[in-house]
C-alpha cells in the first residue's frame, strides 16, 4: 500500500471517529459517484441522476435546476455560473453562462451627477441586474454533453418547487434574517415569508410560480425562459421597477464555450475557469509563484507558507484590478499572466522575512452583506468530472423576485468597476478591463476547478465567497498537492485571505497560532483581522470531491450545511 493510501485510510479511520459524534456526516466515500452541494436535498436529487445511469453532466445540471428551488440565496435562475468540465475521453469544456450588461447599459450608470457611486443601486434595484444566463447555460451543457433529456433533469426541480420540503433551521433562519430586506418588494415577500410573517422550521415550503416557470422551461427549453410567458414577466417586472432589461436581451443571451485555462503545479494539472471570470487567471498565477518554494518541507500552517501565500495573493489580486476582464471586450492577457516566467518576474521582490505594502489606494471597506454564491462537485463512475459554481452575486441577488414567475434576480452589476479603483462589494478594485459596456460580462472570482492527476480526475473543486473564492481554491487545492492531506482535512482546515487592497489579511479563528501571529507580526503583517461575522464566521463553502484509492471522497463543507451524496450511498438509506 503507497504511503498516501495508507494515510488516506488513517485520516478516514479518524474522521469516521469524529463522524460518530456528529449529526451529518460530511465527508462519504463511493466507489459509484459522488455529488457534493451546499443543500442536502440538491445532491440527493444529482446522486439520484447517477444512480438512474446518468453521467456527471446530467447530475450537475439537475442539481443546478434543484439549488433554484432548495437553495435560493445563491441557486438560481436569474443569475450566471460556470461549468468546467472533464470528459470520459479526456476533453477540457469550460460553458460561460455568466450574466451579461444589458444594451441600455452604460459606463457612468451607478454614478451621480457628481461622479459619485450611488449607493444601492448596482446592489438593491432593478438595475442591479445583469441578463440571466443560467438557464441557457444549463440546457447547452445538458444538450452538448449530457446523456438524459431536459424533461428527466429538470423535473426534481419542479417537483420540490410544487410540493414543497420541509425547511430546516439554516434555511428557515435565512428566510427571517432577509424578511426586512424583502419588504419593498410583495413577490419577494410572498415567497419567502407566510403572510409577512417569518416562516419556522419545520414548515413546508412550496414555490408554486417557479414550479410554472420550471415547466414553461421543461416544456420549450431556453424559450421557455427567454421567450414567451417568462421573459414577458422579467420585462415587466423591469418595467415596474425602473430596471432595464429588454425583451431583446433576453433573446440576445447565449452562453459561450471557453477554452479553460490549464495550469500545471508540481506536475498535477489545474484545470480552470478563465474570463470573464479572474478565478482561473490568478489560481495558476499563484501556484506559479508558489511552486519554487517547498511548502511541505516548511509545514502547513507555518509563517513561512502563510507569509508566501499572502505575497502571491498580494500581487496576483494587484494584477486582477488592472488585467482581468471580458476577454471578448478587453485584451487581457491571459498567456502572459499564467506563464511561469511572468510568475518568476513578479514574484522576485519577494522577501521571506519581510511582508510587501500594498499601495495606499483607499482605506478598507467591509462588505455590506452578507456574500453568497454556491459549489458543486460532480463526479462519475466512468471519469466525468464537473466543477459548477453559480451565483446572484449577494446573497439573494437583487432581492427582487420576479413577480409572477417566482425566482430571484442577480445584483452581478456589482461586479463591473462602476468607477476606476473604487470597491465593488467585496472590496475589489477595477479599472478599464472591467468597465461596463453593454453586452459585456462582469469579472468573476469563481473558480471552478478540476485537478487532473496522470490525466484523470483527482480533486474537483470550488467555493462561494467574492474575493474569497480564488484564495480558497487555492488552499483547498494546496492542501491535498503539497501537505497531503486526505479531502476532509483539506477542505475542513482553517483560511485566510489578502487581495492586495485592502492592504490586510481576513483570517478564520484558528488559522493561525499565536506564535505564526507573531511571526508575521515581525514579517510586517500588522493587519491581521478576524472575519468579520457577516461571513458567517468562516471563509468559503468548498464542497469538493477527491478521487483516491478506495472510491471518490466528498466532502461538504462543515462550516454550512451542505452534503456530499454517492449513488451507493443513496441505495444504502
Ligand atoms: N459574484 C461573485 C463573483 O462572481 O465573483
Amino acid at each position: 500500500m503507497s504511503l498516501f493510501s495508507a494515510k488516506v485510510l488513517l485520516n478516514l479511520f479518524l474522521f469516521c471517529a469524529v463522524l460518530a459524534h456528529s449529526q451529518t456526516p460530511k465527508s462519504v466515500f463511493d466507489s459509484q459517484g459522488m455529488v457534493a452541494s451546499r443543500s442536502a436535498i440538491a445532491s440527493e436529487v444529482g446522486a439520484k441522476i447517477l444512480a438512474s445511469g446518468g453521467n456527471a453532466i446530467d447530475a450537475a445540471v439537475s442539481v443546478g435546476f434543484a439549488l433554484a428551488v432548495t437553495y435560493p440565496s445563491a441557486g438560481n435562475l436569474g443569475g450566471g455560473g460556470f461549468m468546467v468540465i472533464r470528459l470520459a475521453d479526456g476533453q477540457l469544456i469550460a460553458n460561460d453562462h455568466r450574466e451579461k450588461a444589458p444594451e441600455k447599459a452604460t459606463r457612468d450608470m451607478y454614478l451621480d451627477a457628481k461622479g459619485e457611486i450611488v449607493d444601492g443601486l448596482s446592489t438593491k434595484s432593478h438595475l442591479a441586474s445583469g441578463v440571466p444566463g443560467t438557464v441557457a447555460g444549463l440546457i447547452d451543457v445538458l444538450k452538448a454533453y449530457g446523456s438524459m433529456e431536459l424533461a428527466e433533469v429538470i423535473q426534481p426541480a419542479i417537483d420540490l418547487a410544487k410540493d414543497g420540503f420541509i425547511l430546516d433551521e439554516d434555511l428557515a433562519g435565512q428566510f427571517k434574517r432577509r424578511l426586512e430586506s424583502f419588504l419593498n418588494y410583495p413577490a419577494s415577500l410572498k415567497v419567502f415569508s407566510v403572510d409577512g410573517e417569518p416562516y419556522e422550521p419545520g414548515d413546508r415550503f412550496s414555490q408554486p410560480d417557479l414550479a410554472g416557470t420550471l415547466e414553461r422551461i421543461k416544456l420549450a427549453g431556453k424559450s421557455g425562459f427567454y421567450a414567451g410567458e417568462t421573459a414577458d414577466l422579467i420585462v415587466a417586472e423591469m418595467k415596474n421597477g425602473g430596471g432595464i432589461i429588454s425583451a431583446r436581451d433576453l433573446e440576445d443571451y447565449e452562453s459561450k464555450w471557453r477554452r479553460p485555462i490549464m495550469g500545471e503545479y508540481r506536475g498535477y494539472k489545474v484545470i480552470s475557469m478563465p474570463p470573464p471570470s479572474s478565478g482561473g487567471v490568478l489560481l495558476t498565477q499563484m501556484l506559479n509563484m508558489l511552486e519554487p518554494y517547498e511548502l511541505r518541507k516548511l509545514g502547513a500552517g507555518s509563517s513561512e507558507v502563510i507569509h508566501l501565500m499572502i505575497e502571491a495573493e498580494r500581487r496576483a489580486y494587484a494584477d486582477r484590478a488592472e488585467h482581468l476582464g471580458d476577454s471578448d471586450f478587453y485584451n487581457v492577457p491571459i498567456e502572459m499572466l499564467t506563464s511561469k516566467d511572468y510568475a518568476r518576474e513578479r514574484f522576485a521582490d519577494f522577501d521571506p522575512n519581510k511582508a510587501s505594502v500594498s499601495a495606499d489606494i483607499f482605506a478598507g471597506v467591509a462588505a455590506r452583506e452578507g456574500l453568497e454564491t454556491t459549489h458543486v462537485s460532480v463526479i462519475d463512475a466512468m471519469g466525468n468530472a464537473v466543477a459548477y459554481t453559480t451565483t446572484l452575486n449577494l446573497s439573494y441577488g437583487s432581492k427582487i423576485v420576479v413577480n409572477g414567475a417566482g425566482f430571484l434576480l442577480n445584483n452581478e452589476m456589482d461586479d463591473f468597476s462602476a468607477k476606476e479603483n473604487s470597491p465593488n462589494a467585496f472590496g475589489l478594485l477595477g479599472r478599464k478591463a472591467n468597465a461596463i459596456e453593454p453586452g459585456k460580462r462582469m469579472l468573476s472570482s469563481m473558480t471552478p476547478t478540476i485537478v487532473l492527476k496522470n490525466e484523470k480526475p483527482l480533486l474537483v473543486t470550488g467555493s462561494p465567497g467574492g474575493s474569497t473564492i480564488i484564495t480558497t481554491v487555492l488552499q483547498i487545492v494546496s492542501n491535498v498537492i503539497d501537505h497531503e492531506m486526505n479531502l476532509a482535512e483539506a477542505v475542513s482546515a482553517a483560511r485566510f485571505h489578502h487581495q492586495w487592497q485592502p492592504d490586510r489579511v481576513i483570517h478564520e479563528k484558528t488559522a493561525f497560532s499565536d506564535t505564526t501571529k507573531v511571526e508575521l507580526a515581525k514579517m510586517g503583517h500588522k493587519n491581521l483581522n478576524e472575519v468579520p461575522a457577516f461571513y458567517g464566521g468562516g471563509i468559503g463553502d468548498g464542497n469538493s470531491v477527491l478521487s483516491t484509492d478506495i472510491g471518490f471522497q466528498g466532502m461538504a463543507d462543515p462550516r454550512n450545511d451542505g452534503a456530499a451524496v454517492g449513488p451507493s450511498t443513496l441505495n444504502a438509506d
